[in-house]
């Protein structure tokens, strides 16, 4: 595999230096759009926040930016990933305000209903089927507690088809597939909000 095609896979699993060039990158590059998407959340006050896939840990600070009352934790399954997240949120871990750990979403070791907000950006293109992680998701959350699912390709727009050809294991899907996966996984409420100018989604569900 060339350099190139070595370093986008990281995106799946980060590893080794390339893992760490992009987990950098994606803290960074994925910033604008998790941030559109976090302003789509409904006027929620969450005790207990999870960011699933987590990567390098910007969103977990953001969402203790948003919510400073909650407890916002981040789970990843790349060591890497939660390594570059300790240290992003040392300060929040430091004030007992986070925790970062190893956790991989397909077998999630969390209590049931401990969160009332979990999130997902940039990451369910790599979860080992859908159904089955977003049913863990939903025995994860309290009754009423929200999903956010955010992802850069709606599945329309050919960049994800391109992507899927570079990234092992990935798999773009469209908001009609995601909101089917979701229903059968038990939540209700499902929304999909598109970006005006991008191939953006943002998935809302409840509990
Ligand atoms: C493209 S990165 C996105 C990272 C971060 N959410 C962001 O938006 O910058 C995907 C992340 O999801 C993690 N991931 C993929 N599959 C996972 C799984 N089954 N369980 C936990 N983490 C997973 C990867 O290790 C990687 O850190």
């Amino acid at each position: 595999m060339g350099i190139i095609k070595h370093f986008i896979n990281q995106t799946r699993k980060p590893e080794g230096i390339l893992g760490t060039l992009m987990l950098r990158g994606m803290n960074s590059g994925h910033a604008v759009l998790a941030d559109w998407a976090l302003s789509h959340l409904p006027p929620i006050a969450p005790q207990m926040a999870v960011d699933l896939g987590c990567g390098g840990g910007r969103n977990v600070a953001a969402l203790l930016q948003k919510y400073p009352q909650a407890v916002d934790d981040g789970i990843d399954y790349s060591p890497l990933s939660v390594e570059k997240a300790i240290v992003y949120n040392a300060a929040s871990i430091a004030r007992g305000k986070s925790t970062i750990s190893v956790g991989d979403v397909s077998d999630l070791k969390i209590a049931s209903g401990t969160y009332d907000l979990a999130t997902a950006f940039e990451t369910i293109y790599f979860w080992p089927g859908l159904e089955k992680c977003f049913s863990n998701v939903h025995r994860i959350l309290k009754n009423d507690g929200c999903f956010l699912i955010v992802c850069e390709s709606d599945g329309t727009d050919g960049m994800g088809e391109r992507y899927e050809k570079i990234i092992q294991g990935m798999k773009v899907y469209k908001a009609a597939e995601i909101e089917s996966a979701l229903r059968t996984a038990g939540f209700k409420d499902i929304k999909t909000v598109h970006h005006d100018k991008h191939p953006w989604i943002a998935v809302l569900a409840i509990k």
